[in-house]
């Protein structure tokens, strides 16, 4: 494939995540994404997506129960002759591993927010998580149709919650429960809405000039303009510069139950997100988008579908041309690698992937060997960084609560370790000792069981530990912690080691006593 061709589509690829907390409204602005870029015709069919999907799998039948998602999917689809390639995160705190994964396949994120709300504590770090890839980050203040926090105010929090100055692009006319439109800080205008029944169809927009919107909107208008106003004493205004960099956002404010606003984030996405550019490798270099094909492994998911029963690794080609078939090598066995069984994911439903330039996202089937993390490519050899694995906040021991079941109980906690729905840490020395689950949140141990149970066949008893906290190590201070009492030293998969302590306490006595001692955390060392 010729290089200019490859430049050419990979000038138009727009890879992204979305990133919210649960019912900020990230489903429904997904499903508005479509409906702005003709791929559904009338907005509702996510939402019933949504429920079919939870008919379909076990497990997710769990998603729907507690209104969250778990699943990533990654949906692609076109919008003004670009090919827009969007993966779902899930929107819970206890997930956040699972959504760090998802943020090193994508270029630039969209960040939503309840403008009722803006960012809560529960799940901030999601948000941080964000922020330690340095990662660009557009705004979006949701539900404008209802009433709000004060939009400045937002901006503010936003600031001091995860350090990120919020450069607006769009700003409300109107206050929340009463929105008018948006000036759109580009071009002075004033945007007006209007409803469409359910929000079923595109909003009429109407731009309407300045002299215009002041006799018609009045105190709303000028309040709207005098805030503008501030944004240049501020110093809010978007820079390519600072936004690629992650230090500031640009924001939109708007509605998705109405389509208010989503025309404007999806525009942004087109014309301030990058496309995708090249990537550093292991050893320090790139891997530009021309070169031969390249991939790396960041999501791997088995039994998304009851009726299929298999395991889906997802690739992000990160640089050359993909096409279906084709014999590449796997960087980390050394090994030829057949890619017979791509697939292109939309949500849940999967068609065959003939091909796929740098940025797309495709599964491929039943690749058993393939690990998150993994590189694959062709030509000079090539690998990009391994994905950390988080150091896990809560320790439990699990076994088979019917012991005849031990068999797949084995099977199940392999396969769910490489998928990273919690990790197994053992002692490398007694390989066969019990081991330890680690996970962040609860909720990671409860979808463990559960699919355990469900797709594996083997109810699992949980309880416990007495470990308290860990710290990322290095072989030589795992050496040196043996001696100390109330810590053991376990690996995980990928073979990272963490410390772990009975008390944060003993953790903090540690850390002083032995200040040259390696005891890290994951993403503040990532950040
Ligand atoms: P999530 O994926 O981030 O969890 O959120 P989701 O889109 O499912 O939205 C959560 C709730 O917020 C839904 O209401 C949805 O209709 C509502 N919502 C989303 N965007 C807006 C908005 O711009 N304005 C207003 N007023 N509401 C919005 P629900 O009652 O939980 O579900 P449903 O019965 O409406 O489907």
């Amino acid at each position: 494939m010729a290089e200019e061709h490859i430049q050419e589509q990979t000038k138009k690829r727009r890879t992204f995540a979305i990133i919210s907390h649960p019912d900020a409204g990230k489903t429904t602005l997904t499903e508005k994404f479509l409906l702005y870029s003709g791929q559904v015709a009338e907005a509702g069919t996510v939402k019933s997506r949504k429920s079919t999907r939870a008919a379909r799998s076990d497990w997710m039948a769990m998603e729907q129960d507690r209104g969250i998602s778990i699943a990533s999917t990654v949906l692609q689809f076109s919008y003004r002759d670009h090919v827009i390639n969007l993966l779902d995160t899930p929107g819970h705190r206890d997930f956040s591993e699972d959504t760090y994964r998802v943020l090193a396949a994508v270029d630039a994120a969209v960040m939503v927010l309840d403008a009722a709300k803006g960012i809560e504590a529960q799940t901030l770090k999601l948000f941080e998580v964000c922020k330690a890839r340095n990662m660009p980050i557009l705004t979006f203040i949701n539900k404008w149709d209802r009433p709000s926090l004060d939009p400045l105010a937002l901006m503010d929090q936003i600031e001091q919650s995860i350090g990120v100055q919020t450069t607006p692009i769009t700003w409300p006319v109107g206050p929340g429960g009463d929105f008018r439109g948006v000036i759109d800080r580009r071009t002075h205008e004033f945007v007006r809405f209007s409803r469409t029944s359910h929000g079923a169809t595109i909003a009429p927009e109407e731009i309407v000039s300045s002299e215009d919107a002041k006799a018609q909107e009045g105190e709303m208008w000028t309040q709207a303009q005098e805030e503008v106003a501030l944004f240049d004493g501020i110093d809010a205004t978007h820079t390519d510069e600072g936004f690629l960099s992650g230090r500031t956002s640009p924001l939109f404010v708007g509605s998705a139950l109405t389509n208010f606003g989503v025309r404007h984030l999806l525009d942004a996405v087109i014309d301030l997100a990058p496309n995708p550019g090249p990537r550093e490798t292991q050893d320090g270099g790139t891997r530009d988008v021309h070169e031969p094909f390249s991939a790396f492994i960041f999501k791997v998911q088995a039994n998304m579908d009851p009726s299929h029963r298999d395991r889906v690794a997802f690739m992000r080609i990160n640089s050359g041309y993909f096409e279906r078939g084709m014999q590449v090598t796997h960087e980390r066995l050394n090994k030829t690698f057949s890619t017979k069984f791509a697939t292109s994911m939309f949500g849940a439903d999967r068609g065959t992937a003939e091909d796929g330039y740098p940025g797309d996202v495709l599964g491929l089937v039943n690749a058993s060997d393939l690990r998150i993390g993994d590189t694959l490519y062709v030509g000079e050899k090539v690998a990009f960084p391994p994905i950390p694995r988080f150091e896990p906040e809560l320790f439990w021991n699990a076994r088979p609560a019917d012991i005849s079941k031990t068999k797949q109980f084995r099977k199940g906690l392999s396969q769910l370790d490489e998928e990273g729905v919690v990790q197994v840490l053992r002692d490398l020395d007694a390989p066969t000792a019990t081991p330890v689950l680690g996970a962040v949140g609860q909720m990671q141990f409860e979808v463990f069981a559960h699919r355990l149970e469900h797709e594996f066949g083997a109810v699992v008893e949980m309880t416990p530990t007495a470990w308290a906290v860990a710290r990322k190590t290095d072989a030589d201070t795992a050496e040196k912690i043996r001696d100390l009492r109330g810590t053991r030293v376990l690996g995980s998969l990928d073979g990272t080691l963490f410390a772990l302590f009975d008390s944060t306490g003993r953790l903090a006595r540690t850390i002083d006593e032995y200040p040259d001692w390696t005891l890290e955390r994951v993403v503040e060392a990532v950040g």
